[in-house]
């Protein structure tokens, strides 16, 4: 029996799943990886896998899936247990099959849980034909998901005029002061689950009156109600944390209720302003 099993079921009853277009269950509280440095990565996701997380997100442009592969392989937790997403290169949207088994390779696993398209660079013209292989990797088994990231909604009506599989997944920028709510809304309507990266707005939400008010109203901190907004709404949240301390206290926010007003007060955060970088125009490929 593994190290941690014996709190699968305590940890089951804390972290809520929701289902995929495709009936795959993805745990809705997940660890992001988004810079952690390589070297720290193995110890940061040990810490995870040991606070409870069991849904585990990198990509390869963040060259940290070594230590994400060591962490799972270091842990004893049963393979079946994890949900590992990874993401595709911009850089590699030509070559997606032989780019997605170098990630394979540097995670030490025989299938990932999810793939995405790590961003669309609109002018590449190559996201299509990424997905064309990605679709090929979904039917043999190889990626139990796959889903797309930073696609803005154009890409995603480009993407499903040749798309044989719906994205099982968006992930994109999302927190109370940046919410996307058409995009979302969008995806929702066809099937596409949300997952909302930088949740917390990279930490600077955080400091918003109203989430510290309704902080102090449920005993809880700001980013637990931050992650008890996003949960309410059925997006999936990758919170980034290199505290033991602080991914324990991000777990804890599944057993937050917040009341219809408390939401909306949350919802009107908006600022429309965002943090990372326009999908529009971001075309990065050395990533
Ligand atoms: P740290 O790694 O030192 O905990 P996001 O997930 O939106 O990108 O936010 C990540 C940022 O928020 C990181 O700087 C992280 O810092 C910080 N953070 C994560 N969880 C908490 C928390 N519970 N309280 C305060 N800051 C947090």
């Amino acid at each position: 029996m593994s190290e941690f099993s014996n709190s699968a079921e305590s940890r089951e009853n804390l972290i809520p799943d929701i289902a995929l277009n495709n009936g795959v269950r993805v745990p809705q509280l997940g660890f992001g990886v988004f810079q952690v440095p390589p070297e720290e990565t193995q110890r940061v996701v040990e810490d995870a896998l040991e606070a409870g997380y069991r849904h585990i997100d990198t990509a390869a442009a963040y060259r940290n899936e070594a230590g994400v592969g060591a962490a799972i392989a270091a842990s004893g937790v049963p393979r079946e247990e994890l949900f590992v997403t990874t993401k595709l290169r911009n850089g590699e949207q030509g070559q997606a099959l032989s780019a997605f088994h170098n990630s394979l390779r540097a995670l030490g696993l025989d299938y990932v849980d999810l793939y995405l398209i790590h961003w669309p660079v609109p002018s590449q013209g190559l996201f299509v034909k990424a997905w064309q292989a990605m679709e090929k990797l979904y039917a043999n088994n190889q990626a139990r998901a796959i889903g797309i990231s930073n696609f803005l909604s154009p890409h995603v009506d480009t993407l499903l005029e040749h798309a044989e599989v719906v994205p099982a997944l968006n992930q994109i920028e999302l927190h109370p002061t940046y919410q996307q709510r058409d995009l979302a809304a969008k995806c929702s309507s066809l099937g596409i689950a949300v997952e909302a990266y930088s949740p917390l707005g990279q930490g600077t939400d955080l400091d918003a009156a109203t989430v510290r008010e309704r902080a102090t109203s449920h005993g809880a901190t700001p980013a637990q109600i931050i992650l008890a907004w996003h949960l309410a709404q059925g997006t999936v949240v990758i919170p980034k944390s290199a505290n033991s301390a602080r991914m324990r206290e991000n777990l804890a926010a599944t057993s937050i209720q917040l009341t219809q007003a408390e939401m909306e007060s949350i919802t009107a955060l908006e600022s429309g302003a965002r943090i990372g970088s326009d999908p529009a125009v971001a075309a990065f490929t050395q990533m």
